[in-house]
């Protein structure tokens, strides 16, 4: 009966170490299998007790039970141990990660001013029926200047105004080529909202910048009429200063691609009588528009007997500084904290 004593003392070693090393639930279960399971090394140890003669079975079956009661109990020390090393860990990472911890003055990111004017625009516009639509920034002279018939001795084209990139190229000085690229690539009828940066080698104050951005609408097909051009100006102008009462006036303007060229002004959206924002007129200077001239139709095979429309454009930030209260152009691309902390 020696052997029997070498097996128990064998399983009992090599469970004690396996037990020891255990560190996972997994681990755990594999360890039970391997030595409590239906096939494990201490059940079938237990089943050798009815091959033993009946003098062996009363040595041997009370020290056998006692092995397999204990074995039994060391595993569910082990686990409860185990479980509780769990525990204690787990609420050592939630120290760390507390869902419920809000700190009141991190900092947060917004929307740039300008990103939220172009969005606030491209709804009003979307909601009129409008396509929103974009223009290189890097224009041809054909594009900014020719197909919008103007001559080649207009004041834009001279060197002093304008970044020129070689002989034929340069950074658009008005979002104006993307109604001569809309007309050629969609054709008629059509409506098209271009937002975008545009370029002018200036001197730069608080209202004027060498990049700044502008609106440009475009609306082409049969028999629309001035009335069509005031009735969107007065609509996009209410909806994007939120003042129903706000109106409109017209004054004639030259740009050479519309004809009649006309500046729009806006009533006031701050004051009755004149304030410093309207200069105390109560008006305020915001659009350029007209009725598309018919040689820049002819020019994107458009016979303008058959069509007609308006095109108009504003600059973007005037806008928004006329809505917010910004009082120098150049805060918008300054990335100054202080500034866009506001928006
Ligand atoms: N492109 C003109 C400018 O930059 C504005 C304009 C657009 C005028 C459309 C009339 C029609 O000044």
């Amino acid at each position: 009966m020696v052997a029997m004593q070498a097996q128990i003392d064998g399983i009992k070693k090599s469970f004690i170490s396996s037990l020891e090393q255990a560190q996972t639930d997994d681990q755990l279960e594999h360890l039970r299998i391997a030595f409590l399971g239906r096939q494990g090394s201490i059940t079938l140890l237990m089943k050798e007790i009815k091959n033993l003669s009946v003098d062996e079975k009363r040595v041997w079956g009370p020290k056998l039970n006692q092995f397999k009661q204990e074995a039994e109990s060391a595993f569910q020390e082990k686990k409860e141990a185990l479980f509780i090393e769990q525990m204690q860990s787990a609420q050592q990472k939630e120290q760390f990660f507390d869902v419920t911890a809000y700190e009141p003055n991190q900092p947060r990111g917004s929307l740039h001013v300008y990103t939220r004017t172009v969005q606030r625009l491209e709804d009003i516009f979307i909601s009129m029926g409008y396509n929103v639509i974009e223009g290189p920034e890097i224009e041809t002279d054909y594009y900014n200047f020719e197909a919008l018939n103007i001559p080649a001795d207009h004041p834009a084209r001279d060197h002093h105004d304008t970044f020129w990139i070689n002989d034929n190229q340069l950074l658009r000085t008005h979002t104006s080529p993307v109604q001569a690229r809309a007309l050629e690539t969609h054709g008629t009828p059509i409506a098209v909202f271009a937002p975008g940066r545009t370029f002018r080698h200036e001197a730069t104050d608080a209202s004027h910048d060498f990049m700044f951005m502008q609106g440009e609408v475009l609306y082409i097909d049969k028999h629309v009429s001035i009335s069509n051009l005031l009735a969107t100006a007065k609509t996009f102008l209410q909806a994007f200063f939120e003042k129903e009462d706000l109106t409109v006036r017209a004054r004639p303007g030259y740009f050479p691609f519309v004809e009649p060229g006309i500046e729009i002004d806006a009533s006031c959206p701050f004051c009755t009588e004149g304030c410093s924002i309207c200069k105390k007129t109560g008006w305020i200077e915001l659009l350029g528009s007209g009725l598309v001239h018919p040689n820049v139709l002819r020019c994107s095979g458009i016979d303008p007997e058959t069509y007609s429309g308006f095109a108009l454009g504003f600059g973007i930030e005037r806008l928004a500084m006329i809505k917010y209260g910004i009082n120098d152009i150049r805060l918008f691309h300054s990335s100054n904290l202080h500034f866009l902390d506001q928006f």
